[in-house]
């Protein structure tokens, strides 16, 4: 099961109202806490690697409303931000992959410092760049590389570091919006879920073809989730396409087919987070998916099968949530530690496992999670935010403090 973990360790230093943080990932992790917590800003930091590593890094800030926006704004006036990903690769090799951003005094900004590390600096393939200068590789040669750009997008071209930017350009952050889903949408290639579920008829399309019985999978859990649905497909309508549902009604004895046009909100969330969830097939696999607020508009009845659904898909792929409903957390059986709370202290995120009351209750089956957070008692740990304060952990090298 420890494979599936891909991402190991997160520790990211001013990133929107993140300060600092340094926690470890699970198989499947909730990050729980109130609204403006800070829940998107620590997915968003995901996705900003991942847009710069299949875009641009300039592009992913750009999209951000530039620097300014992304590094955290404060009294202190931080004026860049970083990120450190440690990460266990397909083939079980460890590393870590970390950078830094930072304004110019002019305009604009640099990458100050990149470095990429399997293994071990001296262990495995490594290179450390600063300020758009190659200091140090374990590679004889190294493509030519820029301050405003992230050199693994170059680096990828070298079968030493591809695995590390193929797996970190796979993770894929879902914010699904359910008036795109009911657009008509054109014919696409369909191998990987868009992070709205603009493209969610071509990725049905897609599973349908390579037949691996996902679509089996994501129609069962459908059912579960909205019983009157029957399952779904996607449907031709001229240039373009869109998805077709097969649902009860009273009084006919067949199922009816209805358009994404007429569905509602909560059934095309749900299958945008089914589709997200099992997505992997033979010709794309995503090394991360996480999800936001994967309970809403849906029923609160629909939690348990939406728990079962985010069990089952971390099996294969690391699954992330956010969530501020005590609905989708009310489940004795959610491990405490795969819960980290998530709060904002006078504008700051803090983000820890569960605090010692919090646990012991959890522990005694006195209380699931879900009850917890409706008692406003879902507390993250003080002696861990504590010693993460006083640690300050170094975003380079092995990551010690
Ligand atoms: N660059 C920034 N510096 C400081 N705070 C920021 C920055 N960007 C966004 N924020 C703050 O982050 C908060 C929103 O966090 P978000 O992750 O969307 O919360 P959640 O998803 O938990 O509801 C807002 O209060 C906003 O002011
Ligand atoms: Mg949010």
């Amino acid at each position: 099961m420890s494979e599936t973990v891909f991402l190991q360790r997160v520790v990211l230093r001013n990133y929107k109202s993140i300060g600092h943080c340094d926690i470890q990932l699970g198989p499947l992790t909730y990050l729980v806490g109130g609204n403006g917590a800070g829940k998107s800003n620590f997915l968003d930091a995901l996705q900003l690697v991942s847009d710069a590593l299949n875009g641009s890094l300039d592009n992913a800030l750009n999209e951000r409303g530039g620097l300014s926006e992304v590094r955290r704004r404060s009294r202190g006036h931080p004026t860049h931000f970083g990120i450190r990903l440690e990460f266990c690769l397909p083939n079980g090799r460890q590393g870590h992959f970390a950078f830094n951003v930072g304004a110019l005094k002019d305009r604009g900004y640099e990458v100050q410092t990149e470095e990429c590390v399997i293994e071990g600096i001296g262990k495995g393939p490594f290179y450390r760049i600063q300020r758009g200068k190659l200091r140090d590789s374990s590679e004889a040669t190294f493509p030519a590389v820029t301050a405003d750009r992230l050199a693994l997008v170059a680096a990828s071209g070298m079968a030493a570091f591809r695995p590390v930017f193929d797996a970190l350009s796979c993770m894929s952050l879902y914010n699904l919006n359910p008036k795109l889903m009911r657009e008509l949408q054109k014919p696409q290639e369909g191998r990987l879920l868009k992070s709205a579920g603009e493209n969610i008829a071509s990725v049905i399309g897609h599973l349908e073809r390579v037949n691996d019985g996902q679509t089996k999978v994501i129609e069962e859990y459908l059912h579960v989730v909205v019983p009157m649905v029957h399952g779904v497909q996607r449907k031709q309508v001229g240039p373009m396409e869109t998805l077709e549902f097969r649902q009860d009604m009273a009084g006919s004895k067949d199922p009816w087919r209805f358009l994404a046009q007429n569905m509602s909100d909560g059934t095309l969330r749900a299958l945008g987070v089914l589709v997200a969830l099992f997505q992997a097939n033979r010709d794309y696999s995503p090394s991360l998916v996480g999800i936001e607020e994967p309970e809403t508009a849906l029923h609160p009845a629909a939690s348990s099968a939406l728990r079962e659904a985010l069990v089952r898909a971390s099996q294969n792929t690391q699954i992330i949530v956010t969530s501020h409903s005590p609905d989708l957390l009310d489940d004795r059986n959610i491990s405490m530690d795969a819960i980290l709370a998530v709060v904002s202290e006078g504008g700051e995120t803090r983000i820890a496992p569960l605090d010692e009351a919090s646990r012991e209750s959890m522990h005694q089956h006195l209380f699931s999670a879900g009850e917890l957070l409706r008692l406003n008692q879902l507390e993250p740990d003080r002696a861990f935010l504590d010693a993460q304060e006083r640690r300050q952990t170094e975003l380079f090298g092995s990551g010690e403090a």
